[in-house]
Formats: C-alpha cells, sequence, structure tokens
C-alpha cells in the first residue's frame, strides 16, 4: 500500500527547555532560521507523504500559523522586493496538505496517535517524532521505512544502537529473523527499562512506518512507563497477536533536539550543511579556544 499520510506528535510541554517553551511550543525552536518541525515535515514530504496530521495541544496554536500563509507578511516582502524570503515564508505552506487534532489531555505518545485515527483511517502511515532528526537528504529515514514496509508489508521501526548506560531513555528492542541486511523481524519491545533489564542496546527513534491496525491495539492498551499510554506497548501487543514489526537500522545521522546542548550542537550542525549560513559559523567557530 502507498504511504501518503503521516503523523506527527505536537502536543508535549517541552519541559526539558523550558524557559524556552514557556510560551513557543518546543517544535517551532529554530535551527538558526528554520523551526525544528518543519525539517520534519520536509522530511516526511521528501519521502512521499502527501497529508500530515499533527497532533497538538492548547499551547500550540503557533505550529498552525506556521504552516498557513501569511497574507500581510507577504504583502510587505512583495513591497519590499524580496524572493529570498518570500520564498522562505512560502515553503512550510507548500510542503504537504495539512490537518490538526487536538490531544486534550496529555496521556501518552500511544494516545497521542490514537487522536488521529479518524483522519488516518484504514491506511498504512508515518510517525515522525519531533524531538528526532535524522540527516540524510539523499535518502530520508522515512523514505528507508516505507521501502521496508513495501518489501515485507507490517510496521516498520527505525532503530539505532546506543551506549548501554543510555538504553533506560527509549523503547529498547529484542531482534529475531533477519529478514534483508539491516532489517530484522521484532520479537519483544520495551519502554525506558531498567539498565540491567534491557534486552539489547538497539533503540528505537522516532521514525515509524505503522498499520492501521495499531489503533485497534492502542485502544487496548493501557498506561504504562511514566503513567503513559505508549506506542511502544501497543506494538508489543501487536507482536504477541501475530503480526510482523520490523527493526530497521537506518542509515543517516540522527540528532535529538529535545534538550538544550542537542539543540545548540544540532543548530550548529545543520548551519555548517548550509552555504550561506557556514562561513560565519566556521568563521566564530575557529576564533574558539576549546584547549
Ligand atoms: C519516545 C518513545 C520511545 C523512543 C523515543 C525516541 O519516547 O516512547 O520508545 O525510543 O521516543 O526518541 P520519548 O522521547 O517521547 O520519551
Amino acid at each position: 500500500m502507498v504511504v501518503r499520510k503521516a503523523v506527527i506528535p505536537a502536543a508535549g510541554l517541552g519541559t526539558r527547555v523550558l524557559p524556552a517553551t514557556k510560551a513557543v511550543p518546543k517544535e517551532l525552536l529554530p535551527l538558526a532560521d528554520t523551526p525544528t518541525i518543519q525539517y520534519i515535515v520536509g522530511e516526511a514530504a521528501a519521502s512521499g507523504i502527501e497529508q500530515i496530521t499533527f497532533v497538538t495541544s492548547r499551547t500550540k496554536r503557533a505550529i498552525e500559523d506556521h504552516f498557513d500563509e501569511a497574507p500581510e507578511l507577504r504583502a510587505a516582502l512583495e513591497i519590499k522586493g524580496d524572493p529570498k524570503r518570500l520564498a522562505a515564508i512560502m515553503r512550510p505552506v507548500t510542503l504537504a496538505a495539512y490537518c490538526y487534532v487536538r490531544q486534550q489531555r496529555p496521556l501518552g505518545l500511544g494516545h497521542a496517535v490514537l487522536c488521529a485515527r479518524p483522519i488516518i483511517g484504514e491506511e498504512t502511515f508515518g510517525v515522525l517524532l519531533g524531538d528526532d532528526l535524522v540527516d540524510n537528504d539523499a535518502d530520508p529515514c522515512l523514505k528507508q521505512l516505507i521501502r521496508v514496509h513495501e518489501r515485507h508489508g507490517g510496521c516498520v521501526l527505525a532503530v539505532m544502537r546506543v551506549p548501554h548506560a543510555e538504553v533506560s531513555r527509549y523503547g529498547v528492542v529484542s531482534l529475531g529473523e533477519r529478514v534483508e541486511p539491516g532489517v530484522h523481524q521484532i520479537t519483544d519491545l520495551v519502554e525506558k527499562p531498567k539498565l540491567e533489564e534491557a534486552p539489547s542496546d538497539l533503540i528505537v527513534i522516532g521514525r515509524y512506518v505503522l498499520t492501521p491496525s495499531v489503533f485497534a491495539a492502542l485502544e487496548r492498551t493501557q498506561a504504562g512507563a511514566g503513567g503513559e499510554i505508549q506506542l511502544t506497548d501497543a506494538l508489543c501487543a501487536l507482536i504477541q497477536s501475530g503480526e510482523r514489526v520490523f527493526a530497521c537500522e537506518f542509515k543517516g545521522k540522527r540528532y535529538d533536539t529535545g534538550d538544550p546542548v542537542g539543540l545548540l550542537t544540532t543548530s550548529i550542525a545543520y548551519a555548517l550543511k548550509r552555504p550561506d549560513l557556514a562561513p560565519g559559523v566556521i568563521a566564530y567557530l575557529k576564533t574558539l579556544d576549546l584547549g
């Protein structure tokens, strides 16, 4: 089945980057001049996604504005004759078609995905979490997962190895049969395990391809780690009911923008990719005495 819809959960409080996120949605915090969520939407669009559903909450109205037309800004830039910035403000508007659904209470990632059910319906869809950026312009991470789904069906999760001491921050997978290089069937999944209970050092990052059967599993899922309805637990239930869920060791460099150091370092890394920004950043970095 062609994957043309995606869900971007964006209802979280962003407490790890307070006070920046007191009044500004964390998804709009910029890497240089571009909000992190625009990179996420760009990855989805480059992966063939045509319709994106944002799951938002009360304090996230500015996300809608970012992906909408801004007639007064447009008029001002037209009068000024600034085609470069005009293109920059129009880019987020044209990347995809957008839908918005509210998560009324912070009941967890699994619950946020379930909120999108009326819009997704019976289609296989992508999920992209806003804190995880994967740098691979030539072959976007979600596109890699979609190809695995096209070959093998089932749900597909992007996984990577991390140092053992870090596994408790993530969903951790146990691998079964290898179906092709870098792709295994998952036999078990556990959300934020204690270090000594983690089944491996392979963690799930925020890119998923999910079949619509996940919705029924989510409806049956009780609160788990952190008292929240976890997507990981619903996927575990799908595996136990015999559905195939795959782990794909994606190609690309993953950045976590969810905390201040991650946000700053990712900002530098992405500025260095930009021909218009890199020279200034490099010139500054060269002045630093890091010894
Ligand atoms: C979520 C998922 C977790 C995954 C992580 C990736 O956790 O629940 O399984 O490993 O994203 O970033 P969160 O970061 O929302 O706590």
